[in-house]
């Protein structure tokens, strides 16, 4: 039978075959401790000279960091610990590794990012990339259950969706074209075939802000519903985040005290209803805790991490003035006669952030068109996406969702590179 050390628990007193590697090694005298990992998880070996014959002794002597290996020997129960052993009988060296570049001493950044290949096989990112994973599993079951289908989005796409400065260009037969910024714009033509839909996928910014927020390359999982206002759009956001820390909570214990994650506000977040302010209103009680805020303009870094370690919980910040978002929001003018868009930017508490952002849409034909023509886009160009609004056009909503921010929120890191196997921004592009 196949084993892996995530099931050690079910296998005490077992004879069992590990196939991995020694991340770490320590001998004290006629003991050697092996360090092992298979990818399911993490195991301490114990080869006793007195038990094992001279060969397996001095493989254990020989291997070296990173080496490939193949043990085998019985589990037992740590005498004090919640934790399971393997007590060696025999070891296979499948490739006797050359000194590791990363060793036990402390490195930067920098370079665990230049050799993020090799940096993949540490505990931290180990543990992180697990999150990430079912993060992605935990949100394809809720769209499944929810009754969406996953209608998937093209990466090369002829026009913008979000701010046209941020695009990447690039020559596709002789023509222009520019890699996605978000699928929103198809998912829109989709609703109104499948009622809900949602995409998953890699969506690129040329991001000029070399912040621990942001990267050039990233995954948005994008979802639209037909038939949905705005109140029900944020519902329904609140309904999936809930159930992602939930499943993280309950299905990654080990990745989360691998990374020494203080589970507490997350957990709050499972059971407390969310918050929802207006932009007004938020600038407002910014300003009256003294920060220097701006009416108009988008909520500042200072701003979106001040609000979350005040309420500790997801704020919904709602009816941002519509001059700074994109052209397809619904907008509307308030009391004040300032003209906002029917949307909201979900803030996480940490200073995790904006994680989604989401909108209604707007569904009349003419003022689309106006505000396509107001910002200078080629009339032409979205043509087909003004055919919505011209066919059968419904009031929708939807949103997207980052995946690397919602991942480095619940594991806690500090830098959103740590969350994507293989970073792309203005300064991690290599390897
Ligand atoms: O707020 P954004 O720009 O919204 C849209 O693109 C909409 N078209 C989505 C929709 O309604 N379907 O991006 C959505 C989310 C943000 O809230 C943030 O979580 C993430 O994408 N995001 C980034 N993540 C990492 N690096 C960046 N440079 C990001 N820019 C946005
Ligand atoms: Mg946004």
């Amino acid at each position: 039978m196949e084993f892996y050390i995530k099931d050690a628990s079910k296998f005490i007193n077992k004879k069992v075959e590990i196939k991995g590697w020694m991340y770490n090694k320590r001998s004290s005298g006629k003991i050697i401790f092996l360090q092992l990992r298979d990818g399911s998880g993490f195991i301490q070996g114990v080869v006793e000279q007195k038990n094992v014959d001279e060969k397996v002794w001095e493989a254990a002597e020989n291997l070296t960091i990173e080496s490939s290996v193949i043990v085998n020997g019985t589990i037992t129960k740590h005498p004090k610990k919640e934790e399971y052993e393997i007590q060696v009988m025999h070891i296979e060296i499948v490739n006797l590794s050359p000194e590791y570049p990363i060793g036990k001493k402390e490195h930067g950044p920098e370079f665990l990012f230049e050799n993020r290949d090799l940096y993949l096989r540490s505990k931290t990112p180990w543990a992180v990339l697990r999150i990430r994973d079912m993060v992605f599993r935990s949100i394809t079951n809720f769209f499944a259950e929810e009754g969406f289908v996953r209608t998937d989005t093209p990466i090369l796409q002829p026009t913008s969706c979000e701010d046209t400065t941020q695009l990447f260009e690039l020559d596709f037969y002789d023509e222009k074209m520019y890699l996605t910024q978000s699928g929103q714009l198809y998912s829109e033509a989709a609703i109104m075939s499948f009622g809900k839909v949602y995409d998953f996928g890699p969506v690129f910014r040329a991001e000029k802000s070399k912040t621990r927020n942001h990267l050039s390359e990233f995954w948005m999982m994008d979802a639209e519903m037909a038939y949905y206002d705005q109140n029900m759009n944020m519902d329904l956001q609140e309904k999936m985040i809930k159930r992602i820390i939930k499943d993280t909570l309950e299905n990654c214990k080990l990745e989360l005290e691998i990374l020494q994650r203080d589970t507490k506000i997350l957990e709050n977040c499972v059971k407390t209803k969310f918050l929802r302010k207006s932009h007004f209103e938020v600038k407002q009680e910014l300003e009256k805790d003294g920060l220097k805020v701006d009416y108009n303009d988008d909520l500042s870094t200072e701003e979106e991490i001040a609000l979350g370690n005040k309420y500790q919980i997801p704020v919904f910040v709602t009816d941002y003035p519509f001059e700074i978002k994109s052209f397809y929001m619904k907008s509307f003018v308030d009391e004040r006669g300032v003209k906002r868009a029917k949307c909201a930017d979900l803030i996480a508490p940490e200073e995790a952030r904006e994680i989604i952002g989401g909108s209604q849409r707007e569904d009349d034909y003419e003022v689309l068109l106006n505000e396509i023509k107001k910002r200078n886009y080629p009339k032409k160009e979205y043509e087909w996406y003004l055919n919505i609004r011209k066919y059968g056009s419904v009031p929708h909503s939807g949103f997207g969702l980052g995946l690397e921010r919602m991942v480095r929120w619940l594991s806690g890191v500090h830098h959103i590179r740590e969350t994507i196997p293989f970073p792309r921004s203005t300064t991690l592009n290599r390897p």
